[in-house]
């Protein structure tokens, strides 16, 4: 008979009971780290489902704020905003991000006069805002470059080259970003997070909010924001697709690799970013990692909405356990090094979590 040899390590020990496992564990989640993502559109008692993200609605400014009041008493400490704009209050440069009356700055002030105890995030973007559906300006909208709809018009069908990141302006959208940058700040918001992917938008804005008298609010860069397909659903939430190409020309590359990411991370931060974020979150755990151990700010990961579509979809065919799923990835987020999440589960983690 053969003997068995001497085997003195067992990894199997730390995993025999409950209590051994919860002592030696090294990934936590907490109702702060939580961030969680809410539309709102201008109206009243609007509560409008979002098909392609169950359990979503774009909200109008009202409701929103009753939304805010029965997340704060769950425990959640942070919410971004995200505008979604009539088609009728479209241009081609975005003119109502811009408005103080639109839906995103009126929330954040209805919040503030009813003094909600959450961080208030903003997103700093003009997709939402503009007829095209791009981040910004159009090199044939810009100042020098605007004639009338008819020259326009004349133009696209004369066969004019269309470059592939459809000609967004990156200096004259910083600008924009700037002044809506601003607004938010003066209708409430703690902290804004510029999305839009244009190069040294973190310093304009950042210099934008100081002169202005908000030295103190604080900057959460989009700074590693993949082009991706996972943004399907929120464009059908927030009613922003492009309405021609695509946003490989500002938004990165998925085939570079984490010294790119690095590198964007790292110039954020130069610039004045006090938090940056990965984007998507759950095929991008090796940059999570990667930005998280080189830079020396706190670091998010972004859920997105086709991550959120994919696990409703196989929950509600019964195929995956949802919640177990769920709780699975925050702990993955959190242990490839993000501080907090941004996630569309924010309120369902948070009751999982026995909140
Ligand atoms: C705005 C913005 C987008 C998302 C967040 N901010 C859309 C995009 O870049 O196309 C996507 C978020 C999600 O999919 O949940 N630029």
């Amino acid at each position: 008979m053969k003997t068995i040899p001497y085997r003195p390590v067992r990894m199997r020990r730390l995993r025999h009971s409950d209590m051994l496992r919860d002592m030696v564990a090294e990934t936590t989640l907490s109702p702060a780290n939580f961030v969680a993502p809410l539309f709102v559109r201008r109206g009243e008692n609007i509560r409008r489902p979002i098909l392609s993200m169950p359990g979503q609605f774009q909200l109008s400014p009202d409701i929103a704020l009753d939304e805010l009041g029965e997340m704060a008493s769950r425990g959640i400490k942070a919410y971004i905003l995200f505008g979604v704009v009539d088609p009728a209050d479209k241009d081609d440069r975005g003119t109502h991000a811009c408005d103080p009356d639109n839906a995103v700055c009126t929330t954040l002030r209805l919040a503030r006069d009813a003094g909600i105890q959450m961080l208030a995030i903003t997103d700093l973007c003009f997709c939402e805002y503009t007829s095209h559906g791009h981040c910004g300006v159009l090199a044939r909208d810009s100042a020098k470059g605007r004639k009338s709809a008819h020259d326009r018009k004349k133009k696209s069908t004369s066969g004019r080259f269309v470059p592939p990141d459809a000609g967004v302006l990156n200096d004259e959208t910083n600008e924009n970003l700037a002044r809506q940058a601003v607004l938010h700040a003066q209708a409430g918001a703690d902290i804004i997070a510029p999305s839009g992917m244009m190069d040294h938008c973190i310093a304009v804005v950042r210099a934008a909010l100081d002169r202005a008298g908000f030295p103190h609010k604080s900057l959460l860069g989009y700074a590693v924001k993949y082009a991706s397909s996972f943004y399907g659903p929120f464009r059908e939430a927030a009613e922003s697709p492009p309405q021609f190409g695509d946003r490989r020309g500002y938004q990165m590359d998925f085939r570079r690799g984490a010294r790119e990411a690095i590198r964007e991370a790292k110039l954020d931060v130069q610039e004045g970013a006090d938090m940056v974020m990965v984007k998507p979150a759950m095929p991008y755990l090796d940059i999570l990692r990667a930005v998280a151990d080189a830079v020396d700010v706190p670091c998010a990961a972004y859920q997105v909405s086709g991550e959120y579509a994919m696990f409703k979809a196989a929950a509600s065919a019964g195929w995956i356990d949802e919640r177990q799923c769920v709780l699975e990835t925050m702990h993955a987020f959190r242990r490839a090094g993000a501080s907090f999440i941004i996630t569309y589960y924010a309120n369902e983690v948070l009751e999982w979590l026995g909140n």
